[in-house]
């Protein structure tokens, strides 16, 4: 997550894009690093988009890691533009946007990817103007380790950090 939030960091910054940070236990996950990424680096940027697109004096992004129902949970949040209940059904088909610059394939991808690694990526929102919500769900695989000892894989205190270990495949922990 913190990789995501960096390659968007200067954007964030230059439209004024607050970051919440909501953080929960969360041990130690084997996935595969390039496609969990592939996805929060659209999330993050349909997030700045909607942002930007709503005339809200603060603009927010909030990112949650959390473990539920033995997944691991991933939602990135904002008070953007929302999306009508009609869109809703229509984001994740490939080639679907409202953005003039857009491609409509963000979600699509990101979908599919979720499928195949054993999860699901799904939206919520209540409707224009209302902000929007992503989640990702991917299952605590079977090679599920320990929480790691404090200062292993963790860039900052207390932050969710992504740890490259050797080689494939990478572990996403906190
Ligand atoms: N956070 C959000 N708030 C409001 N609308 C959103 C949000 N995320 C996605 N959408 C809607 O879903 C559409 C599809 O998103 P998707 O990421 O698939 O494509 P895109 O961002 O338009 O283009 P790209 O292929 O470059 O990602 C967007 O054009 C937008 O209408
Ligand atoms: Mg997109």
């Amino acid at each position: 997550m913190e990789d995501a939030l960096h390659i968007h960091a200067e954007a964030y910054l230059r439209h004024g894009v607050k970051v919440i940070r909501e953080y929960g236990e969360v041990p130690a996950v084997s996935v595969d690093k390039h496609k969990v990424l592939q996805i929060l680096v659209n999330l993050l940027s349909n997030a700045k988009y909607a942002c930007d697109a709503d005339a809200k004096e603060e603009k927010c992004v909030w990112v949650r890691i959390e473990v539920t129902e033995n997944q691991l949970r991933v939602v990135v949040r904002d008070n953007g533009t929302g999306i009508t209940p009609e869109n809703l059904t229509k984001i994740f088909q490939h080639g679907f946007t409202t953005r003039e610059d857009g491609h409509g394939f963000g979600l699509h991808n990101g979908a599919n990817i979720a499928k195949e690694l054993g999860g699901s990526l799904g939206a919520q929102s209540a409707g224009s103007g209302k902000g929007s919500a992503f989640t990702l769900q991917l299952p605590l695989s079977p090679a599920v380790s320990p929480p790691v000892p404090s200062g292993m894989a963790t860039r900052q205190p207390g932050k969710f950090g992504v740890d490259v270990a050797a080689g494939l495949p990478y572990t996403l922990s906190r």
